[in-house]
């Protein structure tokens, strides 16, 4: 059996630099597009020209005749000029904003602390239609860690919603049913829905040993929430498109006593998808999901290539771990046997 659907894009990557942005950029060449890229770096994506340089760096890095444009992304802080945002979405060179609360994610220390500083930023981009990406999560240390994106949409994304309705909001990487109700509830809000938290709960992260590839933020919630990603994910609703947020650490990274938070799934996405949406009875509405909303949320055409994914009757293996010049790089390991493969 085979099914052929448009290109799909990742609406949430992060492919790092150096010796492991050359490492794993090839796996999401392979199936993507096109990817938003996460500017969480060492120092971060801040200015236009931080976004050029790191823009070219990761073209120089793409396998010989790639078809797969980065979509860059700018890291707000509270020193973000509102000029410098503008003309880098004119440009061309930027396609959206990300928001990391200080603190809440792996490398997120410049985020904002004080959303008063800003409200120039971010009414500047409602005005020019740019989006802003959120890393939905509050960090007060008095919240319970699956409790910070249910507190986070009352306590920060409502009010600056209601403060600036005009802005186009993403919720990136939605783990729970509180965040598919918010969107549903909304104007101007899509989410991201990553693949490992459509097949995983928090019952695969901590039951029987700890699972530090399972580890990642926002953490994999209650099977309830897991049940309503799925749902919103196979349901049709455009609203709901694919973000991978596919964040590579090397294995002695993850295997540590602090170990970091990040689901390296790009090798594997799309197998894994079309399992989840093969159970789901719905794999007609797989192109929707990966293929054609993120592209209608952001105003762009979907991707003119193909991909054709085809179901084998025996198992096919991925590789467990793959290796970069930074290290070995675990695969996210779904967890039961996977049938399909893209070409
Ligand atoms: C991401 C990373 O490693 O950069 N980690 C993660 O667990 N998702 C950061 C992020 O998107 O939160
Ligand atoms: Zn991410």
């Amino acid at each position: 059996m085979t099914l052929t659907i448009k290109r799909p894009d990742d609406w949430h990557l992060h492919l790092r630099d150096g010796e492991m942005l050359a490492g794993v950029l090839p796996e999401t060449a392979r199936d993507f597009g096109r990817a938003i890229v996460m500017p969480n770096l060492v120092p971060p994506v801040v200015t236009s020209a931080d976004a050029a340089a790191y823009r070219a760096r990761i073209m120089a890095a793409l396998p010989e005749g790639a078809d797969f444009q980065p979509l860059m992304t700018l890291y707000l802080t509270e020193a973000t000029n509102a000029g410098d945002v503008a003309a880098a979405h004119a440009s061309g060179l930027v396609t959206a904003v990300k928001l990391y609360p200080a603190g809440a994610t792996t490398n997120s220390d410049s985020g904002v602390r004080d959303f008063d500083n800003v409200q120039g930023v971010l009414e500047k981009m409602a005005e020019i239609g740019l989006p802003l990406c959120v890393h939905g999560e509050v960090t007060d240390p008095s919240v319970d860690i699956f409790d910070r994106e249910a507190v986070f949409i009352d306590r920060v994304l409502d009010p600056l919603r209601r403060r600036i309705p005009d802005l186009k909001v993403v919720m990136e990487h939605i783990t729970t049913a509180d965040g598919v109700g918010y969107v549903l509830s909304q104007d101007n809000v899509g989410a991201t829905i990553t693949t490992h938290h459509l097949i995983i709960n928090r019952n695969d992260l901590l039951v029987g040993g700890i699972h530090p590839h399972y580890y990642c933020l926002p953490i994999a919630k209650r099977e309830e929430h897991r049940r309503a990603l799925v749902e919103a994910a196979t349901g049709g609703d455009t609203r709901f498109f694919l973000g991978t947020d596919s964040a590579p650490h090397t294995d002695p990274n993850k295997e540590s006593a602090c170990g970091c938070a990040g689901v390296f799934s790009a090798t594997n996405t799309m197998a894994c998808l079309a399992h989840v949406f093969e159970e789901a009875n719905a794999l007609e509405r797989l192109e929707g999901f990966a293929s054609l909303h993120g592209p209608a949320f952001y105003g762009l055409e979907p991707s003119a290539a193909m991909l054709t994914l085809t179901r084998h009757a025996d198992p096919v293996t991925y590789p467990a771990k793959i290796e970069t010049g930074a290290g070995p790089v675990t695969v996210f390991d779904p967890g039961f046997p996977l049938h399909w493969t893209t070409s």
